[in-house]
């Protein structure tokens, strides 16, 4: 198993509330989630806005520590490992962005961007890794010396995944990372993903509330309800008999006629 999770809870400070006698009130996003990541699986995590989806996807890289239940990562518990201890960790899960023109350094040059990980870890000989993940997602070396403004959505996107592919990692989350393209750059995005996973064994979760492209990504389903999950398993069954009231309801609210029919994933 890449993920193990069991029985996740996680609560932050409600910012939206006064402080009761000086304390600030918890609100707990994600109440007591279990569900498993098998290696080279690709999990779509639904759920409609505020369900808790990038909550649960931070908590699954660590950037947020659970207040509860246990995550393992290849059967390590990272559940409260602290900055040092995921250091050596890190470059084994990465993420992808949902908008590509705010996670990119506007600054920086595109080959400096995919390098900039890579250094991090200590990786030698950056020109031909940098390289080396251009062509894996499909772009010309040498968009190495663009900036990300000369870019179009899809290509930007392009190079998000590369800079979280060149550390090879063995799972990547991506949130929302087709949302802001237009239909034919998603289908082409979303093409390339798949095709990576396959290629390099990743496993994949993939966060969308767009159920026409979970339905053509993911081999297994989890939908999101109020921080709980309400359903989960494998794709085709999922979407063939729903069996939970919520995920009957998202379903018949995906629009025909289905403009993504013609990919090839
Ligand atoms: N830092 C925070 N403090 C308080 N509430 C938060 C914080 N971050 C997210 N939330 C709340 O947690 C819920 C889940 O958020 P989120 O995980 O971003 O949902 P989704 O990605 O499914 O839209 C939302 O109701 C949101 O308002
Ligand atoms: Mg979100």
């Amino acid at each position: 198993m890449i993920y193990e999770i069991r029985d996740l809870h996680l609560s932050l400070p409600d910012m939206t509330r006064k402080p009761l006698l000086g304390a600030t009130p918890r609100i707990e996003i994600l109440k007591g989630l279990s569900f498993d990541v098998p290696k080279g699986a690709v999990l779509g995590i639904v759920g409609g806005s505020g369900s808790g989806k990038s909550t649960l996807g931070r908590a699954m890289l660590r950037l947020l520590e659970p207040t509860g239940g246990q995550i393992k990562f290849k059967g390590i518990d990272i559940t409260h490992m602290n900055e040092n201890q995921l250091r050596g960790m890190r470059q084994q899960f990465q993420m992808i962005f949902q908008d590509p023109m705010s996670s990119l350094n506007p600054r920086r040059r595109v080959g400096g961007i995919i390098a900039g990980p890579l250094r991090l870890h200590g990786v030698e000989n950056l020109p031909a890794k940098v390289n080396e993940a251009l062509d894996m997602v499909g772009l010309p070396t040498t968009f190495a010396r663009r900036y990300p403004h000369e870019l179009s959505g899809g290509q930007r996107q392009r190079v998000g995944i590369a800079r979280a592919i060149a550390l090879r990692p063995d799972f990547i989350l991506a949130d929302e990372i087709v949302s802001g393209l237009d239909v034919s750059s998603q289908a082409q995005v979303l093409n390339l993903l798949a095709d990576l996973v396959r290629e390099l064994g990743l496993s994949l979760a993939f966060i969308s509330h767009d159920l026409s492209v979970i339905r053509r990504l993911c081999s297994r389903v989890l939908i999101l309800h109020k921080g709980e999950i309400v359903e989960e398993g494998e794709t085709t069954e999922l979407f063939e008999s729903p069996k939970a009231a919520y995920t009957k309801e998202l379903l018949a609210a995906i629009p025909l006629p289905d403009p993504y029919q013609k990919w090839d994933v």
